[in-house]
């Protein structure tokens, strides 16, 4: 579909320009824009150009920002507002995250553009900062940046464009526009101040003032304490290790960027109808969904375009807490892994022993809202597959199914609950909130300290004792970053770093970087989803108001004793087929089935009260890789898109799909609605939207392995340094069967074992 733009109203020119941009600095990142707030909609628009050029074409590119109350679905602008053939530039709010778009009549592809650090999104606005590279000119269209007597136009809609993933969607006309006259002529900067903000910096001149909290009542540490183990990052990962070091008797501080999240870590976010307890929107598994729907997401990582949990517990404080027991085939040496980790039964053990799963969360022993269970078990068993309590066998994966694994107690628990409790118990032990680790402090071969933003030590640097090591267990996209930022990692990236003009000048000299393949290799599960209807189910209005106004008896139920349908995530039911390759290589379907939709498509009309969707993802025996790194804001980001890569795991997932599908009319009432019967599944697949077949579940970019091949080696330290090492999701070399904590977890009590049993340490 066509967006209809200012072409239809461009008569009204000239007849309502009672505004004019003038100059105003933002608070949040120091630039000096040039522009205007609306004073209808309160939505500011403001853009900065770098220098005119003293001869020759001028730059063509400009920083802008949109700061817009949550009301209005999406803005636009176009520069060239009064003048026929104009340029739309428009963004929205998604899931979190800014999702942009550049029209001309459709989808025009030429401009470059990076959101920058200062976006945000909060329980009032969202705000969008960004560079506009290749944005002044256009096949049939163009600004004078250096014009004293521009006119350009702003739009505003309060209605939401039809699929806010897509940056393609179809766009109903805005609701509101405006022009208003600018001098863009006035709107530039020195070369050094715009170079500095279009890499994501701050500030106006050479000194930049950090304003640090004024309320902060815990002591600052001093610098001078030095420790045996820094650990960067409170994810599964780095809380399993820093317990294990700290129970080893070694001193270990872990740093978190993030802040509170359970009950527990005092966190205080709960939804209004558990005032009055301890148990926040952390704590209750079934607000998970609305994780995704709330406008105040302040976990969310914003500096990363994938999900990703910034707050204590990292992605096991906001992820659906699917649990899965890692298999024997999930450490084999045919997945990657080195022999030495194949004997993963102990630490498993070990696992199992801290963090037991029960497939019935809910305190009274009862699962709940079991009508998809119902439906899909009836589809599952006419073709073979059995009923089975899936973490009792983790090797038996093909044709089963079961319900779901999490934690015990009808809450989210998780490693946060249970190992960073024993290591806060210790006084070995400190956990240090709202810190960021910028770099790693390093002298070649030999890690020091890191360097952090805390401007209470000297320099932000932690340092370490003589024989100390650095963990990173910042996450896939976290840690990569963290070592690019410390001169580790392909070139390209190294290069953006030294082009940022704070991370720059705390790169070690080229002479001492070392090129590994950090960011390659990654993977993460392809899924796709399908929905259906059938007369018995509860979609549960799709969980829209668990969070604002659930249903009242299910919340008391969960408040009294943590039972009941609150007790869990929304998916329901998993089950598991093997699928042979035409490349002989098996690989295996996963599916989860929950009540409610994300989204459907489809040509006839449904009951979404009836509606529930299969999860179909290709796990185990996935060859495609990807890449992720950074963009020159430091930004981290997937490079290279890992799904559906290899054209055999593409095949084997559409038939995994087609297994499904070929069942469903032998369901009585059981109907598919997306997609419906005018799409057949190929096309369903071709045309998926590859955003949405992301299934946070990031691997492999820091990957275990042997020297010239890998990023860590079997002991998890970084190949060519003495004592850096990672220790999260990024090391594992293949996925395994289900979804990837479980098996971290396990991953994370074989590493600190390892790390203990090397020498040369603490
Ligand atoms: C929405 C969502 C749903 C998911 N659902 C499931 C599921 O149901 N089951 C499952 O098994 N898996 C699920 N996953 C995946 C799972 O959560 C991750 O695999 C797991 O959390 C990875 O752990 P990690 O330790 O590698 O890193 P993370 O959990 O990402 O933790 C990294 C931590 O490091 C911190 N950090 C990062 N950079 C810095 C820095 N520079 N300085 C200081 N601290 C830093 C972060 O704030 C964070 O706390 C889901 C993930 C997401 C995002
Ligand atoms: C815009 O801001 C003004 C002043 O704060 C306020 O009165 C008005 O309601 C706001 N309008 C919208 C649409 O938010
Ligand atoms: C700039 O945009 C034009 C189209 O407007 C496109 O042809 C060109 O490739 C783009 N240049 C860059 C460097 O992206
Ligand atoms: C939300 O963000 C806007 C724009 O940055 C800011 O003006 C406002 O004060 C913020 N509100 C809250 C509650 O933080
Ligand atoms: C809140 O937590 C404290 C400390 O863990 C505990 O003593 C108390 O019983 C909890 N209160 C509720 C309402 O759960
Ligand atoms: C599977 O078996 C278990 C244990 O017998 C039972 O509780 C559960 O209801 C069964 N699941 C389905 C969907 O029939
Ligand atoms: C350091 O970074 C964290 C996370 O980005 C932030 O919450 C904290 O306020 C920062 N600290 C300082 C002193 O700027
Ligand atoms: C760096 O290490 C070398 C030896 O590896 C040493 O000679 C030098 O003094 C160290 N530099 C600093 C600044 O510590
Ligand atoms: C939709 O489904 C619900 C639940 O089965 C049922 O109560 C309702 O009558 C249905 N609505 C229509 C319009 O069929
Ligand atoms: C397609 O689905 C619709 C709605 O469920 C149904 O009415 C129609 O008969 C189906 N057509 C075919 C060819 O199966
Ligand atoms: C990781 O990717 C690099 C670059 O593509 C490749 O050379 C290397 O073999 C891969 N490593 C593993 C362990 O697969």
């Amino acid at each position: 579909m066509l967006l209809r733009l200012f072409l239809g109203v461009l008569p009204f020119v000239g007849s309502a320009l009672s505004q004019a941009a003038a100059q105003y600095t933002d608070p949040d990142n120091g630039i000096t824009f040039w522009g205007l707030t609306d004073v209808v909609h309160n939505v500011t628009y403001g853009y900065v150009f770098p220098p005119l050029a003293t001869s020759g074409p001028n730059p063509n590119e400009y920083i802008a920002e949109i700061v817009a109350p949550l009301v209005n679905q999406w803005v636009g602008f176009a520069l060239s507002g009064s003048m026929i053939d104009s340029l739309l530039v428009a963004a929205w709010p998604n899931n979190g995250k800014i999702v942009f778009t550049t029209r001309y009549a459709t989808v025009y592809p030429g401009p470059v553009i990076t959101t920058l650090p200062s976006t945000s999104i909060n329980s009032t606005h969202w705000k969008w900062v960004f560079r506009c590279q290749n944005c002044t000119s256009w096949t049939g269209g163009s600004i004078d940046v250096s014009s004293a007597n521009a006119v350009p136009a702003w739009c505003v809609s309060t209605i939401a464009v039809d699929n806010p993933a897509d940056p393609g969607t179809s766009m109903v006309q805005h609701t509101d526009f405006g022009f208003y006259f600018f001098q863009f002529s006035l709107a530039h900067v020195t070369a050094a101040q715009y170079n500095n903000w279009a890499a994501g910096g701050t500030g106006g001149g050479s000194t930049t003032t950090i304003t640090s909290s004024s309320t902060t009542t815990t002591a600052p540490p001093t610098a001078t304490v030095s420790v045996d183990y820094i650990i960067v990052g409170s994810g599964p990962g780095g809380i399993i290790t820093a317990d294990r070091l700290s129970q080893a008797g070694k001193s270990v501080l872990l740093l978190e960027r993030g802040g509170p999240s359970t009950g527990q870590t005092g966190g205080t976010y709960q939804p209004a109808w558990a005032k009055g307890t301890n148990l926040t929107k952390f704590d209750i598994p079934g607000l998970f969904e609305s994780m995704f729907t709330d406008a105040n997401d302040f976990w969310w990582c914003k500096d990363i375009t994938v999900f990703a949990g910034c707050l204590v517990g990292g992605g096991t404080s906001i992820n659906g807490a699917l649990y899965w027991l890692p298999s024997d085939n999930d450490f084999s040496t045919s997945v990657g892994w080195p022999a030495a980790w194949t004997n993963h039964q102990p630490y498993t053990a070990a696992l199992k022993a801290r963090l037991p799963p029960t497939d019935a969360p809910s305190t009274d022993g009862k699962r709940y809202l079991e009508q998809t269970s119902v439906v899909v078990s009836q589809l599952l068993t006419n073709q073979g597959y059995r009923n089975v309590t899936i973490n009792d066998s983790p090797n038996a994966k093909d044709h089963i199914y079961g319900s779901l694994h999490l934690f015990i107690g009808g809450k989210r628990g998780g490693p946060v609950a249970t190992y960073l409790q024993t290591a806060l118990a210790r006084k070995n032990f400190q956990l240090k909130i709202y810190t960021e680790v910028l770099n790693v402090v390093r002298n070649g071969s030999q890690i020091t300290g890191v360097k952090t933003n805390d401007t209470s030590v000297a320099g932000g640097i932690y340092p370490l004792n003589p024989n100390g090591r650095v963990i990173l267990s910042a996450g896939s996209y976290g840690s990569a970053r963290l070592l690019f930022r410390s001169g580790i990692g392909p070139t390209d990236m190294i290069n953006l770093v030294a082009g940022d003009p704070v991370a720059g000048p705390n790169l070690p000299p080229s002479s001492q970087w070392i090129n590994l393949p950090v960011g390659y290799n990654v993977s993460d599960n392809p899924s796709i989803n399908l929905v259906f209807t059938h007369p018995s189910i509860n979609s549960y209005d799709n969980w829209a108001d668990v969070f604002t106004d659930p249903p009242q008896a299910d919340a008391a139920q969960y408040l009294a004793s943590q039972s009941g349908i609150f007790a869990q995530a929304s998916p329901r039911l998993n089950f598991w087929e093997a699928l042979g390759g035409s490349d002989g290589v098996t690989r295996w379907l996963q599916g989860t089935a929950r009540p409610g939709a994300a989204s459907v498509t489809t040509v006839y009309p449904y009951n979404a009260t009836q509606m529930f969707t299969i999860t179909l993802y290709l796990s185990a025996g996935i060859k495609s890789r990807g890449r992720l790194g950074i963009n020159a804001a430091l930004n981290a980001l997937p490079l290279v898109n890992p799904w559906l890569v290899d054209p055999v795991d593409k095949a084997v997932l559409i038939q995994g799909l087609q297994n499904i599908v070929a069942g469903v009319a032998l369901v009585p009432g059981m109907t598919m609605i997306t997609p419906d019967n005018t799409t057949n599944i190929v096309d369903y697949v071709n045309n998926y939207d590859p955003s949405t077949m992301d299934s946070n579940h990031w691997i492999g970019s820091n990957i275990i392995g042997t020297a010239g091949k890998a990023v860590v080696d079997v002991n998890t330290k970084v190949f060519n340094t003495n004592n850096l090492f990672v220790v999260d999701a990024s090391i594992i070399p293949s996925l395994p069967y289900g979804n990837p904590h479980g098996l971290l977890m396990s991953v994370a009590e074989q590493a600190a074992a390892k790390i203990l049993a090397l020498s040369g340490g603490p």
